[in-house]
Formats: C-alpha cells, sequence, structure tokens
C-alpha cells in the first residue's frame, strides 16, 4: 500500500521571479463552499472542525477558506505539507500563529523569527539530547510511580485532568528540580486550558470577536501571571553547577556555539514558558488518549499487558526499558496519529507558487496533522486503532512524510525525544499496575483545542495482578 503514495507527483514551489516557475500557468484554489459575511468559515471551523477538515480534503489539495475576511489556503495533502515546512521552509514564517502566542510565550522557540530561532534553537538543542532525556527519564518514571501510588482500587479517576498535572509536573522538576513554588503549579494548571483554547480562538477568530467575547482578556491575563511566575523563579533562582543540573541551569550556562554569546534572563524566561507551553497538555493529550483507547481495544490492551509484564513484571520502567516496550511505543505511535494537532500554521514571506497554485506574499496557508493522519493512502482503515501498523517489515511502515505529529523541517518540534520517552515510560509505569475502565454512560469526545483533548476521561481503576505470565485484575 505505501508505495501507492502519494498518489500524485510531488509539487515544487518555486518563487516567483526565480525563474524557476513551473511551464503551466497557476490555477486557482477552488473556494470552500458556506462562506459569510464578515465570519468567512469561522462558524464550521470552531462548531466541528474534524469534519470540516475531513470536507475540505475531498475538495482538493488547496482548499481556500475566509477566517473573517482573512483569506487562508489549507493544504489538504502530506505532500503539500512537508513541501512547506522543509523543501521551501524559508519561504514561510510562522504568521498567526506568532501573532497569537506570543504575548505568552515571547521570544521563545515557539513563536520567534527566523534569525533569532537559528541561533536559540542551536543553543537549546543539546539540552534535548539522548544523554539529556536518559537522565529526565528518572524524573519521567519517578513522578508516574508516585501517581500509580496514590491510586486504590475501585477508585475513579480524571484521567485527563491526572494526565496534565502528571506531565506539568514532570516538565518543572525537569526544569526547575521543582522548586516552583506549588501555587504556581496550581496556577499554571488552572492557565494551560485558557492558552490552549486561547490559542485556537485567537489564531481562528477574527481579531474584534476575540476582544467582544473575552478571550483575548482571559489569555492575556493568564499569560501575563504565567510570564511573571516564571521571571520570579528566573531571577530568585541561583545558578547552579550544570552537573546534575536542570533545565534552567543548562539554559542559563548554555553558548551558543558560534559566538559564545549566553542568554538574558528574559529570553530564558520566554523560552521556559515555550516550553511549558509546547510540552504539557500535548504529551498529556497523547497519554489520555491511549487510556481510552486501550479501554475500547481489549486486543490490543492485552498484547500491551503482556508485554509490560515480560519487559518489567510490576516495576517501573527506566530509560533503558524503551527498546524492549516495542509494543507499548508502537501503540503510543497510534495514539499521535489518532489524535494529533489540530492545525499548523504559516505566513508566505514572498509570492510562491504552490502546488500550481499562486500564492501572494503574505499568503496564510494552514494545514491539519490530524487530517492528514487520516489519509488512507498511507494510513489504510484510518479510523481504526491499530498499533501493529506500526510493526510492520520497514518497506510496509507508513511513509516517513506522510506521519508528522511532531510537525518537520527546521521548526520540528524540540520536545520529541522527551514527549516519546515520557509517553512510554509513564504509561508503562502506570498500566503496570492499573487497568483504567471507562466509567458507564459517559460519553468521550474531542475538543478542539491546540492539541484535541476529551471533555473529560473518567476512568475507574483496579489494580493488575501478574501471576506469572497469565494476567488478571482484582
Ligand atoms: C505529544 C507531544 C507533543 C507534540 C504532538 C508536539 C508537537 C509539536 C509540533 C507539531 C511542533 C511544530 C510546530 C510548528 O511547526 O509550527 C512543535 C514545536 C515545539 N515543541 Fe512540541 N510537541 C509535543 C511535546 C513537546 C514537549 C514535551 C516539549 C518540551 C519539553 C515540546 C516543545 C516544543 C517547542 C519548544 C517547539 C518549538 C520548536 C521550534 O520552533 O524550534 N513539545 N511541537
Amino acid at each position: 500500500m505505501s508505495n501507492e503514495w502519494p498518489a500524485k507527483p510531488a509539487p515544487t514551489c518555486p518563487v516567483s521571479g526565480s525563474g524557476q516557475e513551473q511551464e503551466s500557468p497557476p490555477r486557482a484554489a477552488p473556494l470552500a463552499p458556506g462562506r459569510l459575511p464578515m465570519v468567512g468559515h469561522v462558524w464550521p471551523l470552531m462548531r466541528d472542525p474534524f469534519t470540516f477538515f475531513e470536507s475540505l480534503r475531498r475538495r482538493g489539495d488547496i482548499v481556500l477558506i475566509h477566517i473573517g475576511r482573512r483569506p487562508i489556503y489549507v493544504l489538504t495533502t502530506a505532500r503539500l505539507a512537508h513541501s512547506v515546512l522543509v523543501e521551501n521552509a524559508r519561504y514561510f514564517d510562522k504568521g498567526m500563529v506568532y501573532e497569537a502566542v506570543h504575548p505568552l510565550s515571547g521570544n521563545g522557540l515557539l513563536a520567534s523569527g527566523r534569525e533569532l530561532h537559528r541561533r536559540q534553537r542551536r543553543i537549546i538543542q543539546p539540552l534535548f539530547h539522548k544523554d539529556m532525556i536518559r537522565a529526565y527519564a528518572e524524573t519521567m518514571s519517578g513522578e508516574a510511580r508516585k501517581l500509580a501510588d496514590s491510586w486504590r482500587p475501585g477508585q475513579r479517576v480524571a484521567v485527563d485532568e491526572a494526565m496534565v498535572e502528571l506531565t506539568l509536573t514532570t516538565l518543572v522538576r525537569s526544569m526547575f528540580s521543582g522548586r516552583l513554588p506549588r501555587s504556581v503549579v496550581t496556577d499554571i494548571l488552572h492557565s494551560l486550558p485558557i492558552f490552549t483554547r486561547g490559542m485556537v480562538a485567537r489564531t481562528v477568530l477574527p481579531a474584534w470577536l476575540c476582544r467582544v467575547s473575552g478571550f483575548d482578556r482571559r489569555f492575556l491575563d493568564a499569560a501575563g501571571r504565567l510570564r511573571s511566575a516564571v521571571d520570579a523563579v528566573v531571577q530568585s533562582d541561583h545558578p547552579d553547577g550544570v552537573e546534575g543540573g536542570n533545565l534552567l541551569s543548562h539554559l542559563r550556562a548554555a553558548r551558543d556555539p558560534e559566538t559564545g554569546e549566553g542568554m538574558s534572563d528574559e529570553l530564558i524566561r520566554d523560552e521556559l514558558v515555550s516550553i511549558m507551553m509546547a510540552g504539557t497538555e500535548t504529551t498529556a493529550a497523547t497519554m489520555a488518549w491511549t487510556c481510552h483507547e486501550l479501554a475500547r481495544n481489549p486486543a490490543v490492551e492485552q498484547r500491551l499487558r503482556a508485554e509490560l509484564h515480560d519487559v518489567l513484571d510490576g516495576r517501573p520502567a527506566a530509560y533503558g526499558d524503551l527498546p524492549a516496550l516495542a509494543y507499548t511505543r508502537a501503540v503510543v505511535n497510534e495514539a499521535l496519529r489518532r489524535y494529533s494537532l489540530l492545525m499548523l500554521f504559516r505566513r508566505a514571506t514572498q509570492p510562491v507558487v504552490l502546488g500550481g497554485v499562486q500564492l501572494p506574499a503574505g499568503a496564510d496557508v494552514m494545514f491539519s496533522q490530524l487530517d492528514l493522519h487520516r489519509d488512507d493512502r498511507p494510513f489504510p482503515e484510518p479510523d481504526r486503532f491499530e498499533p501493529e501498523r506500526w510493526l510492520a517489515d520497514r518497506e510496509s511502515l507508513p511513509p516517513r512524510d506522510a506521519f508528522i505529529p511532531f510537525g518537520a523541517g527546521n521548526r520540528r518540534c524540540i520536545g520529541e525525544g522527551y514527549a516519546q520517552a515520557e509517553a512510554v515510560i509513564a504509561l508503562a509505569t502506570i498500566l503496570g499496575r492499573w487497568r483504567l475502565a471507562p466509567v458507564p454512560g459517559h460519553s468521550v469526545r474531542r475538543v478542539a483545542a491546540a492539541m484535541p483533548r476529551p471533555n473529560s476521561l473518567p476512568m475507574t481503576v483496579t489494580a493488575v495482578a501478574n501471576q506469572g505470565g497469565g494476567l488478571s485484575h482484582v
């Protein structure tokens, strides 16, 4: 199946005037139906973005929509997304997302402009190197064990909230060795949904609607509180030795390999806020959705449990277990595929021809990773939760460019290795001890946040008894 994809030849994306223009004249992108005066296509996008993106995919590979009066070109194939993120990344910047998150993440990696981004990425990349993740993994395992220890048989747990708290606590410990006051952690937990919902709203709603609906005020208030909390920690924190230190101490010590320059306190604050914002709800949602899917797919759960029993036999998972936890990794990969980010944006910095469509300088481009991962050419039966698709022989695996939960190119997620290690280690540690069953009668829906999350996910926990290879619960 994989060699049938892509069905069309890869598009080119030459810059007009570069002398490399495509031979056939540019075509116009079809306009999506349902555009309303003033708001454009905002209602279908806000009401049910999942169905809206699917409907656009059926219309063509580039479809024009409007957010308010602003035209947006929606890309519906992974090939075009790859063209924008990788092959022609130099013609695009972050655009609308920059405007939406800048008040929160400032000049941090998430939204920084090209030059600063290049420098900061060079400095920060080593902090997410394998050896560093090995060190963070002890915290990942320890925090997951604490959570597993705190549950009692028969307890009803809000798994969505538990996962957000777990990922945030783990990240805070990796960043500051746990020195963030509890009140600040609580404040962040309270603010996170305001950011992720606010981010979508501030990106897709016309500015006037954000103002009158109160989204802007709530987002900016929460952003101000979080920035000053992290500021206070950065300023009060004395530089400690790098050895055995935390992410903050590494950021202080980091130097640009080319110029030898370090970072100001403000920039360190922006980077920490960026990481906190990008790394918490994303990983938490992946773990929560994994629990949800396991409960709906008994055969998958059984195979996972057999692996956890063989590899861990009830003990917490460690970094060294990752290679042996192949099925758990495949389960997490499949959750990443089924529940990816809702939308990514870019803005053309100069006129470009993309997939045969002429885009003017300043044109906004958007695609939904979640929808791209439902393309049935690289992912047969895309609505099935099937971890086995990630365990096939190399040549039968889904093509690498079709699966981009962490983005691609120079803005690819810096925390990819961290997130994957955390999801596998934490889930293996928790699920090695507990079985999570859905609460009867509760229906779980996807909420359209930056990373879609469950509306709520109450589950009842039952202790797993490992009995010499046979598995049961008590
Ligand atoms: C399942 C979890 C995660 C997913 C699905 C995810 C996804 C992504 C994606 C798609 C991007 C690229 C955005 C773009 O191109 O516009 C990104 C960027 C980023 N992510 Fe993640 N992420 C996850 C976890 C993390 C974690 C754990 C951290 C940090 C500990 C992190 C930190 C960042 C940062 C700082 C950026 C900006 C990178 C840059 O522009 O250089 N992410 N993430």
